[in-house]
Order: C-alpha cells, then structure tokens, then sequence
C-alpha cells in the first residue's frame, strides 16, 4: 500500500477548491458573504478530515473533493450565524460577515450556504446518495440543538442552576463533535466502506469533543493570531468548562466574587475578562481543562486503532498534532 497523503498536501488541494469556488454574482447581497467568508480562510479541519479518512482505505482523495467542500460550507453557514448569535465582532481576523453588512445579510446569505452544502452532495453515487442524506440531516439538526443549549446556558444561574459538566460535554457533542463524526463518515462512506463508517463517525467525535474544548481554552488564551476578540466567552457568560470546573471548585467566597465579576455592568469588558482569567489561574483550570482534552485525543486514537488502516498512523499524528495548535 503506498503511503498516505500528507496533510499539507491535502490543505493545498483544499484551499485551491475553496478558493476558485464559483457563487453565482447576483443577488450580490446573497453571494458576497458567502465568498467573502469563504475566503477568509481557516484551517479546512472537517474536508480535510473527510479526504483523510478517505485515503486511509483509497489513494485517489482528490476525487471527493467537491462533496468533501459540503462540510466545510455547512461550517461557514453555522458560523456566520453563529456569529450573529454571539454578537462576535472578529472572526478569522477580520470583520464578520453581520457587521461587515448587516444581521439580515447574515440571516439569507447563511440560509443559502446551507443549502449550498447540500447541493454539493447531489452528484455522489446514488447507492451511497440516501444514507448520506440521512446522516446530513441528523448531523443539521443536532448542530442545531448544540447552538440552542448553548444560548440556553447563557442564561442559567451559576448558583440556582449550574450547568453540570455532562451538560456542558452534551452540548458541545451536539453543536461541534457530530459535524466532525460526520465529517469522517462522509470519507470513508465515499471510500465505499460502510463497515468502517461508523467507527470512524465515533472517533470524529471524540476529536471534536477534544477540539470545542481547545476552542473554548483559546478564546481567552489564544492571544491575537486567534482571529476572534479574546474573551469573548467570558462576556457572554457562556458556560465553557473553565467556568464550570471554577465554580465547582472554588470556595464559597471565590464563587461569589466570580457571579459578582461577571454580572456587574460597571466594569469594563476588559476588566472583567481579566479578573475572571485571574480565577482561572488561581484554580488550575487550564491544565484541568488540557487534561480533558488529552482524554478525548486518547479515545480518538483508540477508536482509529479499530479501523485498523495502515494509513491510520498520518490521521493520529495529525490530530494529536492540532491540541498545539494556537488558532
Ligand atoms: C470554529 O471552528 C468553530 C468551532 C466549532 C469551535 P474552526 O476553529 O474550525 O474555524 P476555522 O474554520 O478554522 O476558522
Ligand atoms: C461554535 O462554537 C459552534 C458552531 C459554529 C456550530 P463557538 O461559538 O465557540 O465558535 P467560535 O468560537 O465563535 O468560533
Ligand atoms: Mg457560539
Ligand atoms: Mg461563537
Ligand atoms: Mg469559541
């Protein structure tokens, strides 16, 4: 078996694909954004995934270029609403897509990519055509139901309510891992090994488990390359593990001071994202919070050991590679 392709090389493939990737010119209004988001780049992680799981068991990857684009343009939809939901600013470095035009523009342009992300499914072989379609749909909705809980959890009370870490951990299966378990499925299905897509769904979600969490550690020690406004998480009151495992752990006096920092109006955003990161410190949390990661990477490499692909070596490497990654 020869060996597997690289990951840059693949990238490369990838990044040509999405950036000759032709909209239609009018409305202008409706296809812009989608370029404009398109453009901007990003690490291509769910395609590049897609192709990856495809070569463990066939050499020509290329050939599932276009369908693998699907979940990358699914991925664009999600965070060009996501972005409006989260009234984030800055994403990729640059201006998001409802600042840049308006939340109405982000609403339809988004809507569009969706269906976009569809619509590259249609010329995949008819055999494989109605599973696929199932596992999109299942895949969409449950995306939707993270980004739900996840506003839902915006507004519960740290000391009334909490959100328990299994909820937390529900949450994030649904509005990021499902799309990478997807995302794998879709490459091996494309390889024609049903029998081995399921497993590789599996560790998609491990890795995206591991990968929401890396997300939510960046968002207020990323630092500038990030591409997003560092804190953002802590302004929205949004219940990352960081902020559950803190008040899990905190004296009671330590608690109260962080309900009291991140509900007071008076202090600056600024401000508040640095007395809450001091707690963080002052409690572990971000090693905690590594050390999670480290526990889904480890499942993730498991469950691809049972696939039992010689090539599977280059995906773990990868993967593991990516709990270093600073954007
Ligand atoms: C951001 O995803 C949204 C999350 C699920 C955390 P990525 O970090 O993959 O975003 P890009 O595509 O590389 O910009
Ligand atoms: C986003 O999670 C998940 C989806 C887009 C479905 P986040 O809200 O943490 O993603 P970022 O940090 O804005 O990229
Ligand atoms: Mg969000
Ligand atoms: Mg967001
Ligand atoms: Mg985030």
């Amino acid at each position: 078996m020869k060996e597997a392709k690289s990951p840059n090389e693949l990238s490369v493939l990838l990044e040509d694909a999405t950036n000759n990737f032709e909209f239609p010119e009018k409305p202008e209004l409706l296809y812009q954004p989608m370029q404009y988001i398109l453009r901007l780049g990003g690490k291509r992680l769910r395609p590049l995934l897609a192709l990856m799981s495809y070569n463990l068991f066939k050499d020509d990857p290329e050939a599932i270029l276009m369908p693998s684009l699907s979940v990358e343009l699914f991925h664009n939809f999600s965070l060009i609403h996501d972005d409006i939901m989260d009234k984030a600013p800055v994403r990729r470095g640059e201006p998001t897509v409802h600042i840049k035009w308006n939340d109405n523009v982000g609403i339809l342009s988004g809507d569009g990519m969706l269906v976009m992300a569809y619509k590259l499914l249609e010329p995949v072989d008819q055999a494989l055509f109605p599973g696929l379609f199932k596992d999109f749909n299942q895949t969409a909705i449950e995306v939707c139901e993270g980004q739900q809980l996840d506003m839902d959890f915006e507004s519960r009370s740290l000391e009334e309510n909490p959100v328990s870490e299994a909820e937390y951990l529900n949450m994030i299966r649904l509005k990021t891992s499902v799309l990478f378990g997807f995302s794998m499925k879709l490459g091996a299905s494309l390889a024609g090994r049903i029998e081995d897509a399921d497993m590789l769904y599996e560790a998609g979600v491990h890795m995206g488990l591991a990968f929401q969490l890396q997300d939510d550690l960046l968002d207020l020690y990323g630092g500038d390359k990030f591409g997003k406004i560092p804190g953002g998480d802590i302004i929205n009151a949004k219940k990352t593990l960081l902020l559950v495992k803190t008040m899990e752990l905190a004296s009671t006096q330590d608690a109260k001071l962080l309900v009291e920092v991140l509900s007071d109006s008076t202090l600056s955003d600024s401000d508040k994202v640095k007395q809450v990161q001091e707690l963080y410190d002052q409690y572990g949390i971000p090693d905690l919070v590594k050390n999670e990661i480290d526990s889904h990477l480890e499942n993730f490499q498991k469950t691809l050991e049972k696939v039992g692909s010689e090539r599977s070596a280059t995906l773990v490497d990868f993967v593991m590679g990516l709990a270093n990654r600073a954007v």
